[in-house]
């Protein structure tokens, strides 16, 4: 089924075979991400990013990609100049936004605001975290930096450390995973456990999965860490977020018994959780991986608003 005109609310949106089209698409478009080639594929498009938390990367790699395929966007990157703080819905903010862009990239503090303004907006919406649910457009460029790392991802065994509860893009990787075959260790603060209903949904699925609370141990055998930051903004009492904060630490140390090809790998931004001393290691990926969301957010927008490009 084609992307063309289609939301992406949830990584479960989308089949596996759409996610490895995607990925191929992406993989071709790395040259025009670098801006050694050009595009205008979306030379008549206008893109609305209407960011109502944070962002560095997503905001700007969506950018830098409508750019980059010819395209212009129109940005609330701050929630507080909008006319929200006069009290105006999300509905209402997002339903006039669809009649002034193409799509509409959106993040918001709450869970279900992408789903709310999916409803409210007759344009294609793409959601770029909802607060603790989803982030699909992440989990696309985390795959892409794995299947570049290792040729495949069926089979690999896929540490997710950290923040569990409340990290959306642990939410839709862990899923996509379990699509595609990956086995996945669990390894968080018991506080911060990946919630028993998403757990029980990749069980369903036949997801090979399996918790380890020893980092050390988890780490030995497995071809990706994929480390997560405490989402400290989630939580409601800061005495439970310094409980555990910093309880994890990624550094060459730790790393000694991994594999050689260990990809380690980060959303960002980090904030302790790995040390300085990996980024010149062969372990580092997460460099890397901020850079490929822009060929997979160009490869998703073509798909969705210019609906593929003939000839390839
Ligand atoms: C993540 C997010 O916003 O969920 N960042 C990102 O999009 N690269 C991770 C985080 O903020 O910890």
């Amino acid at each position: 089924m084609s992307l063309h005109g289609r939301d992406l609310i949830s990584i479960r949106d989308l089949s596996r075979e759409e996610i490895e089209g995607i990925l191929a698409a992406a993989k071709k478009m790395i040259p025009y991400a670098e801006g050694t080639k050009v595009l205008h594929t979306l030379a008549d498009k206008l893109v609305a990013m209407a960011f109502f938390e944070p962002s560095t990367r997503t905001r700007l790699s969506f950018e830098s990609a409508v750019h980059r395929l010819g395209g212009n966007c129109i940005t609330i990157a701050d929630a507080s100049v909008t006319s929200m703080r006069k009290g105006e819905s999300l509905y209402d903010t997002i339903r006039m936004l669809s009649s002034y862009a193409d799509a509409i990239v959106i993040r918001h503090p709450n869970e279900g605001a992408a789903r709310l303004a999916a409803r409210a907006s007759d344009r294609p919406v793409l959601n770029a975290g909802d607060g603790a649910g989803q982030h699909p457009t992440q989990t696309l460029l985390d795959l892409l930096t794995m299947q570049e790392a290792f040729d495949t991802l069926s089979g690999l065994r896929v540490v997710l450390l950290g923040d569990l509860k409340f990290g959306r893009t642990v939410h839709s990787l862990a899923h996509a995973l379990a699509l595609f075959g990956c086995e996945i260790v669990l390894t968080a603060p018991p506080s911060l456990a990946l919630p028993d209903p998403a757990r029980r949904r990749l069980e369903h699925m036949g997801a090979h999965i399996r918790e380890e609370a020893d980092l050390r141990r988890a780490i030995r055998d497995a071809d990706v860490l994929y480390v997560t930051r405490i989402q400290k903004e989630r939580f409601g009492d800061e005495t439970e977020y310094r409980e555990v904060a910093g309880s994890y630490h990624v550094d060459a140390d730790l790393l000694r018994d991994a594999k050689p090809r260990l990809a380690v790998m980060h959303p960002l931004p980090r904030v302790g959780e790995i040390s300085p001393e990996i980024d010149e290691t062969p372990h580092a990926a997460y460099f890397r991986q901020a850079f490929l969301a822009v060929p997979v957010r160009m490869a998703l927008l073509d798909a969705i608003l210019a609906g593929g490009r003939k000839g390839g």
